[in-house]
């Protein structure tokens, strides 16, 4: 098991497939410069089942997420994906996606073995998706949660981030037109990960903030306390249910006590949090002939120095060295 000192479990494993993306979202990446890893760098395919069989089978990870950057533009995606379910204890899979790709490749991933999609997608306007991701994509991002729904990698969920003078007053149209297309839409907190170093607590919107937005179209009932275990969403019912909506408070209210992740960047650290300083170099031991049983040992190590907590809202905080496409969502 991956324990730590604070008595929890991670039973959850991000995957980051690739540090690159065809979006430049403004809360990740920078417009360019940013310098990708090198080939050599990036764990092989072989190295990523391997490391996802270690987990699996040594140390109780059930579920698998595979992000990037944008995990679609990684070649060997639907082998991997396929390689994990024939794993002895299947893990349950899932995607990270900004959804461009998706139409071409979401019948074949659902074959191969994936359950589901999370799709990020933070605006209805053509306009508005430009000038927050640098590119013209908002038609195939729509196009390609279209055809999760329709390949069955649901629930799909979507996941939606309010920036100030953006986006910020389209959170009850987002919520319209998610109960519409039958998606799950998850609001998340702009957290502290932008390379530009811009993010600023005075100005950013709040959970309460989109709440409140959100109550002047619908009504919303808690789930309940129980209902978040260590799901970072707190969700409500949406006019009496059946459908919900989702709000991620990563920094108004942090859900650290609760956390059961562990993150593999896409060069083969492993990161006890987003929000880590230090990493544990899984990909030196593999390539210096480790067994799985000395892999699962340093991967238990690192997490047992896990910190209590991602602290943004210490005065001390301070933001991690790589940018959010290189930690993966
Ligand atoms: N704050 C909050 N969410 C972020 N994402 C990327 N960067 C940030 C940030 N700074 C989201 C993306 C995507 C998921 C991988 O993380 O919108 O949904
Ligand atoms: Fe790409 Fe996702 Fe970052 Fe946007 S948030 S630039 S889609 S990795």
């Amino acid at each position: 098991m991956l324990l730590d000192t604070y008595g929890r479990t991670a039973t959850d494993l991000r995957v980051s497939l690739t540090d690159r993306c065809n979006l430049r979202c403004t809360y990740c990446m920078p417009e360019e410069g940013l310098q990708w890893l090198a080939k050599p760098e990036l764990l092989t395919d072989d190295e990523i089942v391997r490391l996802v069989r270690v987990a699996t089978a040594q140390l109780g990870v059930t579920q698998v997420r595979f992000t990037g950057g944008e995990p679609l533009l990684r070649p060997g995606l639907a082998g991997i994906v396929a390689r994990c379910a024939e794993l002895e204890q299947r893990p349950r899979m899932s995607l990270t996606t900004n959804g461009i790709g998706l139409e071409r490749t979401a019948a074949a991933l659902r074959e191969a073995g994936l359950d589901r999609v999370n799709v990020s997608l933070d605006t209805l306007d053509p306009d508005t998706f430009q000038r927050m991701t640098r590119r013209k994509r908002h038609a195939d991002v729509l196009r390609g949660l279209a055809a999760a729904r329709a390949a069955g990698l649901t629930p799909v969920k979507v996941n939606a981030v309010l920036m100030p003078g953006l986006n910020d007053g389209e959170a009850p149209d987002l919520l319209a037109w998610a109960l519409e297309e039958g998606y799950e839409l998850r609001f998340i907190e702009q957290m502290p990960l932008d390379p530009q170093h811009g993010w600023q607590r005075e100005g950013m919107i709040t959970a309460g903030d989109i709440l409140a937005a959100l109550r002047t179209r619908f009504t919303l009932t808690p789930e309940g306390e129980d209902a978040r275990g260590s799901a970072p969403a707190e969700r409500w019912l949406v006019d009496g249910g059946p459908q919900r909506v989702g709000v991620i408070a990563s920094v108004t209210r942090p859900f650290c006590r609760a956390c059961d992740r562990t993150r593999l960047t896409a060069d083969g650290q492993v990161r006890t949090c987003l929000f880590a300083t230090e990493e544990s170099d899984l990909r030196g031991a593999l390539r210096g002939g480790a067994s799985d049983a000395e892999v699962a040992e340093l991967w238990r190590k690192a997490m047992w120095g896990k910190k209590a907590g991602a602290g943004i809202d210490d005065p001390s905080f301070v933001q991690p060295q790589r940018p959010m496409s290189a930690i993966g969502g």
